[in-house]
This record gives C-alpha cells, sequence and structure tokens, in this order.
C-alpha cells in the first residue's frame, strides 16, 4: 500500500475531498457553532502553525493552566458531583439533602425561593405565592438549622446560589457551625454572591452597584481573614449564556465581570493573593460538545494571564480558574422529556472534558417543574456512568493536540479578548452594564438563535423535527401550597418569643456600620445570632443604601 506523501490540505481539498463533492453536496450549506463560527470541513497541522505547544498549552497544574488546575485532574480526584436543589421548607430540603447524600452526591447545592434571595422575608406582602416555589424559603437562623438538621458541616461543601443577600446566608451558615462546634476555619463551600450577572441577566438584584461591591469586598476581607477554605464568589456565565449568550460572550462578560471585582477588592485595599485564591466561576455546558470544552479551557487560560500580567499575582493558586459547571437549562425541552436525559449526558461530557471541579446535571423534567426523587437521582446516576464507566476521568485533558479543538480553543480566546478590550474602552464592566452593552450583544445573539430554530437551521429534537404526536403527561413534583402559611406562621412564633431588645440593637448598630466603612460580616453575623430575620437585615440596608432601579440603558434611548 502506497505511504500517504506530504500533502496540503489546499491539495486534498482541490482532489480527494472535491471528488466526493462531487457525487453530493455537504449535509448543511455551512456549519456554524454558537458564536457563529465557520466550522472547517477538516482541521490540519497547518491550522496549528502559529501554536506554541510550551506556551499556550503548557501541563496540567501548571501556568497557564489549559490543561487543567491539577497535574493529575480526575485521577486524582473526581469532579464535586453537587446537585442544586431546594424547594418549599426547610425540613422538606433538609430531606431532599438527605437522600442526594444516600445516593452519592458529594457536595451541596442550596437552591433559595426568590423572596429569601430579594431580602424578603416569608411574610412579607411581596413573597405571596412565591414562598418556597423556586427553592427554600429560609427567614431566619432557626429555619437555617433546620436546612442543615444532620448533616456535619465540617465534612460537607455546600455552595449557596445567593447573591443580593449573599452576606446574611453566609452569616446563617457561619451561625449554625458554631452552634455545630465547627471552627470556621474548617468550613468549606462557596456564595455565588455575583450582582454583575444579576444586573446583566438574572435580576434579583436589591442595591445599587457600589454598594452591592461594597457588601461583596466586605465578604472577601472577612472570609480572607476567618474562612480561607470559603470561595467567596462564583462569578457567573451560566445565567447569561441561558439568557441568550454566545460561548464567546460568556467567557468574555464572565471574566469582565471577575476583573471588576478584582479591581474592586484592589481598591478596599486588599492584596491581590489575598483573595483571588478563594474567588470561583460557574459556567454553563451547552450542546456543542467541542466548543463547550474548548471554552473551559480558553477561559483557564485567559485568567492565568490575566491574573499574572493584568494583577501581577504571585500566587499560581490566584491564577487558576476554578469552576463549577450546570448543564445548559435553556436546552431542556418540554416535548419528549425523556431526550433531555440523552442531552445532559453529551453536555456533562463536555464539561468533564473541559476540566471542571464541580458539577450539577439537570434533571429531564427541569423545563417543567423542580425535579423529583427519581429524576433528581438519574440526574446524578448520568455523572456517575460518566466517572465510573466511560474512561474519560482516567485520562488528563485528552482532547489537548486536536486540531480541531485547540484551533476553536485559540479562536474562543482571540474573539473574548475582542469583548474584553471593548469592555475596558467603555471604562469596565459596570459603566458595559450600565450602558447595555452586554445586554444589547446578548440580545442580537438571542434573536439570531431564534430565528435559526424557525429557520430550521438549528433542529432541536422532539421540536423542530422527530415530533410525536401524542405524548403522555410525566408525573412533575408539586411544592406543596400550605408551605406558605406554615412559613409565615413559624416566623411569626418566632418574633413573639425572641430577645426583641437585643435585635433592635444589632440592627442600629448594623445601620451605623454600613452608614460608615466598617465591615458588614461580623454585624450582619451578631443580628443573625440575635434570630433578627433576613428581611429585617436587608430592610436596614435598603434603608442606608437604597434601592436599584432597573437600568436605562443607553443603547434604548
Ligand atoms: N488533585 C489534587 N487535589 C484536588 C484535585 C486533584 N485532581 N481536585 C480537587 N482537589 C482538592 C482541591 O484543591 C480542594 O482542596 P482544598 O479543600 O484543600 O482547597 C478539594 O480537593 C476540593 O476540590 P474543589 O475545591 O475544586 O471542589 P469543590 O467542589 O469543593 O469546589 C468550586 C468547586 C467550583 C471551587 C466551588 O466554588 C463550588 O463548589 N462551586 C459550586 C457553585 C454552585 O454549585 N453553583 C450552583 C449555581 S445554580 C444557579 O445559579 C441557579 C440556577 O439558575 C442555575
Amino acid at each position: 500500500m502506497d505511504l500517504p506523501t506530504s500533502k496540503s490540505t489546499k491539495e486534498w481539498r482541490e482532489t480527494t475531498a472535491r471528488k466526493a463533492l462531487s457525487k453530493g453536496a455537504e449535509r448543511q450549506e455551512k456549519f456554524v457553532t454558537s458564536a457563529d463560527n465557520e466550522i472547517p470541513d477538516l482541521s490540519t497541522e497547518e491550522d496549528l502553525s502559529a501554536f506554541n505547544t510550551q506556551t499556550q498549552l503548557g501541563y496540567p497544574g501548571e501556568y497557564p493552566f489549559t490543561r487543567g488546575i491539577h497535574p493529575g485532574m480526575y485521577r486524582s480526584r473526581l469532579w464535586t458531583m453537587r446537585q442544586y436543589a431546594g424547594f418549599a421548607s426547610a425540613e422538606e430540603s433538609n430531606q431532599r439533602y438527605h437522600y442526594l447524600l444516600s445516593q452519592g452526591t458529594t457536595g451541596l447545592s442550596v437552591a433559595f425561593d426568590l423572596p429569601t434571595q430579594m431580602g424578603y422575608d416569608a411574610d412579607h406582602s411581596l413573597a405571596q405565592g412565591e414562598v418556597g416555589k423556586v427553592g427554600v424559603s429560609i427567614s431566619s437562623l432557626e429555619d437555617m438549622e433546620t436546612l442543615f438538621n444532620g448533616i456535619p458541616l465540617e465534612r460537607v461543601s455546600t455552595s449557596m446560589t445567593i447573591n443580593a443577600t449573599a452576606s446574611i446566608l453566609l452569616a446563617l451558615y457561619i451561625a449554625v457551625a458554631r452552634k455545630q462546634g465547627v471552627p470556621l476555619a474548617r468550613l468549606s463551600g462557596t456564595v455565588q454572591n455575583d450582582i454583575l450577572k444579576e444586573y446583566i441577566a438574572r435580576g434579583t438584584y436589591i442595591y445599587p452597584p457600589e454598594p452591592s461591591m461594597r457588601i461583596i469586598t466586605d465578604i472577601f476581607r472577612y472570609c480572607a481573614d476567618e474562612l480561607p477554605r470559603w470561595n467567596t464568589i462564583s462569578i457567573s456565565g451560566y445565567h447569561i449564556r441561558e439568557a441568550g449568550a454566545t460561548a464567546v460572550q460568556e467567557v468574555a462578560f464572565t471574566l469582565a465581570n471577575a476583573i471588576s471585582y478584582v479591581q474592586a477588592a484592589l481598591k478596599a485595599g486588599l492584596n491581590v493573593d489575598a483573595f483571588a485564591g478563594q474567588l470561583s466561576f460557574f459556567f454553563n455546558s451547552h450542546n456543542n460538545l467541542f466548543e463547550e470544552a474548548a471554552k473551559f479551557r480558553a477561559a483557564r487560560r485567559m485568567w492565568a494571564q490575566i491574573m499574572r500580567e493584568q494583577f501581577q499575582a504571585q500566587d499560581p493558586r490566584s491564577m487558576m480558574l476554578r469552576f463549577h459547571t450546570q448543564t445548559a437549562g435553556s436546552t431542556l425541552t418540554a416535548q419528549q422529556p425523556d431526550n433531555n436525559i440523552v442531552r445532559t449526558a453529551y453536555q456533562a461530557l463536555a464539561a468533564v472534558l473541559g476540566g471542571t471541579q464541580s458539577l450539577h446535571t439537570n434533571s429531564k423534567d427541569e423545563a417543567l417543574s423542580l425535579p423529583n426523587e427519581e429524576t433528581a437521582r438519574l440526574a446524578l446516576r448520568t455523572q456517575q456512568v460518566l466517572a465510573y464507566e466511560t474512561g474519560v476521568a482516567d485520562v488528563v485533558d485528552p482532547l489537548a493536540g486536536s486540531y480541531y479543538v485547540e484551533s476553536l480553543t485559540n479562536q474562543i480566546e482571540a474573539q473574548a479578548w475582542d469583548y474584553l478590550h471593548k469592555i475596558a474602552e467603555l471604562g469596565g464592566s459596570v459603566r458595559a452594564i450600565e450602558s447595555g452593552f452586554m445586554q444589547a450583544e446578548i440580545e442580537q445573539a438571542a434573536y439570531q438563535y431564534q430565528l435559526a430554530l424557525e429557520q430550521e437551521q438549528k433542529i432541536v429534537v422532539g421540536v423542530n423535527r422527530f415530533v410525536s404526536e401524542q405524548e403522555s403527561q410525566p408525573v412533575l413534583q408539586r411544592v406543596n401550597e400550605a408551605v406558605e402559611k406554615q412559613q409565615v406562621a413559624r416566623l411569626q412564633a418566632l418574633r413573639q418569643r425572641r430577645d426583641t431588645n437585643l435585635v433592635h440593637r444589632t440592627l442600629r448598630a448594623l445601620e451605623h456600620g454600613a452608614t460608615g466603612q466598617e465591615n458588614l460580616m461580623p454585624l450582619i453575623i451578631a443580628a443573625v445570632e440575635a434570630y433578627a430575620t433576613l428581611g429585617e437585615i436587608s430592610d436596614t440596608l435598603r434603608h442606608v443604601f437604597g434601592e436599584q432601579r432597573e437600568f436605562h440603558h443607553l443603547s434604548s434611548i
């Protein structure tokens, strides 16, 4: 058999490839990624002619960490299987956490209801109809003790998806740990605490940007001193992607926000290596498997460079992009819900090929409701099969060296840098948000995606192709309607029972501290330990900081 001669890709296209195309055109007119980048018919070594393996790829556990932040990655330790859960009352959520731990989940992830996220107690008029709906209702230390009843906080890491009221939930968690006798230095977990993406994409903010950033940097400082194992923020691209952003925008806008947080902490007088090792990230894992894996690798390389070059970090831990991933909720369909099991499995594979530290896999019914026990278990089993049966966890960064994946990683990185330079020109991410730049970019991307769906350039199996006529109705998790009444009654009994003078003293001290420049964390901890409620603490801060109204985008003026 003739050995292949050294042929250029151009020659291959003009001979072998052209001959095949003469027999029939490609399946689609063009193939594109989520960022509308043309997918080449073939990637070859010519695409990597400028690629420097030493400086751009490197080794796992070494700068720029493209191949992963740990030398052994999942050969040493699997990613944390951290299923997002929480609904109704603290008792019901506590039962679900015990169930998930019994099924093999290796980290907790708390979902809070909207009143808790927005700083309203369960008995506030604005909480009506929302108590316990999209997450667990937490108004007081009593609720928080119930939520973690029987769970040893020195042995479990807990993520809390909480932003505007992150300081209060962290204070509540610290108060529970103290009651369990756990040294604060042993506590590990995360508060999402990422208010900028709330302004961009999710909307659960309370205060204007400046006081919000002050609360966030107070958490950075407090945890640098008292909770060295706590992740002080989970800078999120997930929701930005869910709002319709492309993979490139997800990386760029998340890193732009991260840069703003680092700048705010430095401005507050913190040393970069004193807090940067406790920053963490949260990304989406979407449908295009290679684009998603390349996205994570590009983000890791960019963050390492930003922290070393722009912020002169010295400690390698400050340069490691440590992240959690959730599979893409926006890709889940109400039609043929079993298809969601398959989508989630591929998306989980992309996250693992991309080197995630922690992972949530969506349940098949989450387009319709909160997961029930059976669908939550299957979502966890999806991770366990991936970890223990596919062999993917046995090799570090297996996609490295792939002509296509390395080219895609480079392309995503280059386009994300273009956005970062544009955002820097606008004055940073807060200014870019206030001007509506990021929101406008996301809206444009979302519109293009919707158009592609309607024109069937994008296929969603079961929705715009391969549809079923008749579908059986799945059994859905229902939130117990009585939970609101129970929560209100419990809260009013607490108010009767507690030391009202002590509550008022702690709230007055908090108001005084907020008016000045004191670190708010110790004041909030004292308030929650006096059984002041989340709503009372939030109102005290509203009184000092005011509330952020909707941004009036320059782009829409
Ligand atoms: N070799 C050596 N050591 C390793 C290792 C390896 N391969 N892998 C891990 N380790 C070590 C780590 O260094 C760490 O050691 P330490 O405790 O001494 O620091 C320990 O093992 C635990 O590893 P990680 O810290 O990486 O894992 P965690 O799971 O604890 O933390 C995280 C992961 C990303 C850093 C953290 O911030 C986290 O858990 N984030 C989760 C965020 C989350 O769950 N968010 C949910 C959002 S849902 C939402 O937003 C709402 C909805 O709308 C989607």
